[in-house]
Formats: C-alpha cells, structure tokens, sequence
C-alpha cells in the first residue's frame, strides 16, 4: 500500500510479536530493516528469516538492552555504519513488573519505567540527528507502541500502565519540539493483543476472555493491526500529525456498558 523502497526503519523489540509484524510490513513496503532485541536467539533468527522473506534482504539484527544507554549507543553506532540515516524509529520494546502495587518495590518501579519510558528519550537523542538533513530538516517519523494501561486501569498493571502514560506524555513533548524539524513523533496504543508478553500475566486467560466479551468489535485486536497503525504514522498521508495517540482497541476504550 505505501512505498517506503529506501527508508531505514528500526524497531525495537522487533524479533517478537507486534514489534515483528511491524517489522515485516515496513519491509514488504520496501524499507530496510533493522530490529533489536534482548535475550531470545531464536525468535531474533526466526524474525531474520520472516523479515527476509518480506521483502528486505540484509535485515539488521542488534541485541540491545533499550534501558541502558551504553547499549543504545552500541546499537546506533552499528546502524550508522551499514546506513547513515535513519527514516523511521518504532519504539516497541517493553517489558515490565505484573504486581498489585502493594508489592511494588523501587526496584521493580525502575526497571519498568526505564525500559517502557526512559527508552524512548535515549532512543529519540540517538535517532534525531540521523533523521535529519546537512540543513538541520529531516523527514524523520517516530511512533511509539503504548497500552490502553496508560489512559485506563487494570489489575496488577500500576507500574506497566504508569510507565506508558509516562510514555505518551514523552511522545507529546518530543512532538512539539521537533514538529519544526519535519520530524513527526506519536503514539499508537493498543487493547490486549495476545502475544507471548501476555504469558507473564497471571491472570491472562480471564484478561483474554474478558477483553473478548467487552470488546465493541466483537474480536481481540491482533499484531497487524498494530502494525497497520504504525505503518499510516510513518507514511506521507500523516504528514500534519505530531503528538497523536492513535488507539487501536476495536472501540473498547469508548465503550460505557449499560
Ligand atoms: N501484547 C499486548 O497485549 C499489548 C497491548 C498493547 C500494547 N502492547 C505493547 O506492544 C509492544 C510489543 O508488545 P508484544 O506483546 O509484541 O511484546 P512481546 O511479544 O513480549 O515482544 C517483546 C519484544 O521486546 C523485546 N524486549 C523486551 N525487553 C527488551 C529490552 N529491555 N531491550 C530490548 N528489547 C527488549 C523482546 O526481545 P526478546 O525476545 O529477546 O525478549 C521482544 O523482541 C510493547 O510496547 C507493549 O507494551 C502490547
């Protein structure tokens, strides 16, 4: 549907999941691709294959933990040698302590926000100057991948939903100061999407089954519909939009039952 032949994009956290459906549209649009990852070989060699069958034959594949700046670091440097440039940064990478709050240590509190907010500013100071032109103008697009936790509440979701509010109000901010730059930087925020994340939820069938039933749309939102999302905020038809949180949630977050 959109022709991205040339654009560089990474996603983080793109060898799983939403990250990787992301990473595979990009690609069947014609973008080079770069994912990152943490721990997991195996999903980042499956990821290497799927992307390579995409459409983009020499996938970069950094591991990178996205909450420690010298890794970061690392990563931008092996980026600017295969490429110079950077068009598009999805910051999707998360991760995150499932707790009531009453067992909520500092800890737990800043391991969450450094991976799902902190990340994000690390990531944009690295990709900013990449994105832009000898002129100080870029075309540059950052979406980052947010959760109905950051605007609703959910069971055991206090440090994960805090961490995304502090996400979209990051996006916010990042908007206004590079709008001028012709750098466009939003949010897409999803409902429960049921991915191998949702294995650490200790209550994941119900949060399923619950999802489902209160659901407007009548079925649960999936990875691509995610990655469609990120795929128009990185297009040319978004041109005019900075600071935006595009939910995709098949109406839930509208919904009032009654
Ligand atoms: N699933 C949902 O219900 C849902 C709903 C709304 C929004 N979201 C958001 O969508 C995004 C993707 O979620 P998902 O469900 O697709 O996740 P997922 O399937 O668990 O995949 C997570 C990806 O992030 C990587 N990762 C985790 N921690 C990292 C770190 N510190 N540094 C670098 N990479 C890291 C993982 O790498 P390894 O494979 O090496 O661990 C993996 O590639 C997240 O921002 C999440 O909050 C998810």
């Amino acid at each position: 549907m959109f022709d991205f032949a040339g654009k560089k994009a990474l996603i983080t956290g793109g060898t799983r999941g939403i990250g990787l459906a992301t990473a595979v549209k990009l690609a069947k649009s014609g973008a080079d691709i770069a994912v990152n990852y943490l721990r997991n070989r195996k999903a980042a060699d499956e990821a290497r294959a799927a992307i390579v069958k995409a459409g983009c034959k020499e996938p970069l594949i950094l591991k990178a933990n996205v909450a420690k700046d010298e890794d970061i670091n690392e990563m931008f440097s092996a980026i600017k040698e295969k490429w110079a440039r950077l068009d598009f940064l999805v910051s999707n990478a998360a991760s995150g302590v499932l707790k009531p709050s009453a067992e909520l240590t500092y800890h737990h509190w800043q391991w969450t926000l450094d991976i799902n907010a902190y990340a994000l500013l690390a990531l944009a100071r690295n990709a900013v100057p990449m994105m832009k032109g000898k002129d100080g103008k870029g075309t540059g697009r950052i979406v980052a991948v947010s959760s109905l936790g950051a605007i609703r509440a959910f069971n055991n979701y206090a440090a994960v939903g805090s961490s995304k509010g502090a996400l979209e109000s990051l996006v916010r901010h990042l908007a206004i100061e590079y709008a001028a730059q012709g750098i466009n930087v939003n949010t897409v925020s999803a409902s429960v999407v049921d991915t191998e994340a949702l294995k650490h939820f200790p209550n994941r069938d119900v949060m399923l089954q619950e999802s489902l039933h209160w659901m407007p749309a009548k079925k649960l939102v999936t990875p691509d519909d995610v990655a469609n999302a990120v795929t128009i905020l990185c297009s040319e038809l978004t041109g005019m939009v900075h600071g935006h949180t595009f939910i995709v949630d098949g109406g839930l977050s509208v919904f009032l039952p009654g």
